[in-house]
């Protein structure tokens, strides 16, 4: 029996708070949009109703515009902050006003396929709440219909202070009408955080947008930050055709049309974005129409929702390679050696399971089982070593940040299964 297995276990029953899961203790207590897509995926190997339930509560938070937060505040605290008071916005529960990358359709997918016509009513009524976050997604956030998806705050990446957004947030003022009282380094070292100038400019943004009252319209206009992001565009493809395969199953002949042309358009929007000379794929600063070269993880993750050509998915294979060489666990956010490395902040070059998680899924996709392997075993052995930590520093394996983390333990439960190579265009089979 591993041991480890049970102990991710705890952890998820440790972190519900009545359906959903929090992150963490204390430094994320509330429910995360992306978290809990993952969490879910890991209930769904041994509680399929409590995986439906975490998603399920998270469109509690949905909008009538369709968007899902990327926060929904269930239950008050007091060591999280931005809290409500800040975000100021006008749902029926509190949440925050910006989005995160939407996992939600892949983790629905899985779920529906675990559960099978048992839980036909619950899928379909997720899978209405998925189709409007995607229309969200395409009229809200890709007005010009470039199938790439802005974001306008750096958290709705997820990967809040990657370098990935360091030219294009320092044009962000320092400025806030909000006092930025930090609540986060109070729980974790400062070091391992963003920084406070990152802050100021992160609440000065959501001023910007509450002040705009939330409308999608204004805020587009308005947005002093608005990045044509890669990797959130690459997870919207990959949750997109999973909705098109429910909406197939599910007989939704027009929803299929719709799907298929998002996709459409997406992928080809991603592919405008390879640049050889880098070997990676590349985000695009709208405000000054510059490429976005900074070198992150995020120009790997269209592994995992196109099938790319041979030579191309080989060029990211070796680059990913050379970034990974000569360290204990891979894959780094940020390439090792270069000036904004810092291999213990948050996103600035930390490996995370659950980006490990989606590019072990896109190496598979794109025929590089070995190395979907090698990573797999990193991670595995990353956790076992240290536990269920929020992140590890890829050089000396530490576990960093919060610790008793949920979605590290969803993706062990995910990732500690045998993975199967999977036929081109399918998700990994796990048994
Ligand atoms: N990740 C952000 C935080 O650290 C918000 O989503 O609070």
């Amino acid at each position: 029996m591993n041991v480890h297995i049970d102990q991710a276990k705890r952890i998820l029953a440790a972190n519900d708070r009545g359906g959903y899961t929090v992150p963490t203790d204390r430094l994320y207590p509330f429910q995360w949009n992306w978290d809990s897509a993952f969490v879910a995926m890991g209930f769904a190997l041994y509680d399929i109703d409590r995986a439906y339930r975490e998603l399920e509560r998270l469109v509690e938070g949905q909008w009538a515009d369709g968007m899902i937060p990327h926060i929904v505040f269930h239950a008050p605290s007091d060591t999280y902050f931005p809290g409500p008071n800040v975000w100021r916005t006008k749902h029926r529960i509190p949440t925050s006003g910006i989005t995160q990358p939407p996992v939600f359709a892949i983790a629905l997918r899985r779920l529906h396929e675990a559960a099978g016509s048992d839980a036909e009513e619950r899928t379909l009524r997720l899978y209405e709440a998925a189709l409007k976050w995607h229309r969200w997604w395409y009229s809200a956030r890709d007005p010009d219909g470039t199938g790439l998806v802005a974001l306008l705050h750096p958290w709705e990446s997820g990967s809040d202070n990657s370098p990935a957004w360091d030219i294009a947030l320092a044009r962000v003022p320092t400025t806030t009408d909000t006092p930025v009282e930090r609540k986060d380094t109070g729980h974790v070292d400062a070091d391992m955080r963003p920084r406070d100038e990152d802050y100021r400019r992160f609440i000065h943004l959501v001023d910007t947008y509450a002040a705009c009252g939330w409308d999608p319209a204004k805020q587009w206009e308005k947005a002093p930050f608005k990045v044509a992001e890669i990797q959130t565009t690459a997870i919207l493809l990959k949750a997109g055709e999973d909705l098109e395969a429910l909406a197939r199953a599910f007989g939704r002949v027009d929803d299929v049309a719709e799907l298929a042309a998002f996709n459409v358009l997406t992928r080809k929007g991603i592919l405008a974005q390879w640049r050889p000379a880098l070997s990676r794929f590349i985000s695009r600063d709208l405000l000054s129409g510059q490429d976005i070269e900074a070198a992150t993880q995020a120009g790997f993750i269209p592994l995992l929702s196109v099938d790319l050509e041979k030579p191309v998915a080989d060029a990211l294979v070796d680059e990913m390679k050379a970034w990974s060489k000569s360290l204990k666990v891979a894959f780094p956010t940020t390439k090792p050696g270069i000036r904004s490395w810092e291999p213990k902040r948050y996103w600035r070059g930390p490996a995370w399971a659950i980006i490990n998680w989606l590019l072990i899924d896109g190496l598979t996709r794109n025929g590089h089982a070995d190395s979907a392997e090698e990573l797999r075993k990193s991670t595995i052995a990353a956790i076992e070593a240290e536990g269920f930590a929020e992140y590890f520093d890829p050089v000396t394996g530490e576990g960093c940040g919060g610790q008793g983390f949920s979605w590290t333990a969803a993706a062990y439960l995910w990732l500690e299964r045998r993975v199967v190579p999977a036929h081109k265009n399918q998700m990994s089979e796990h048994k």
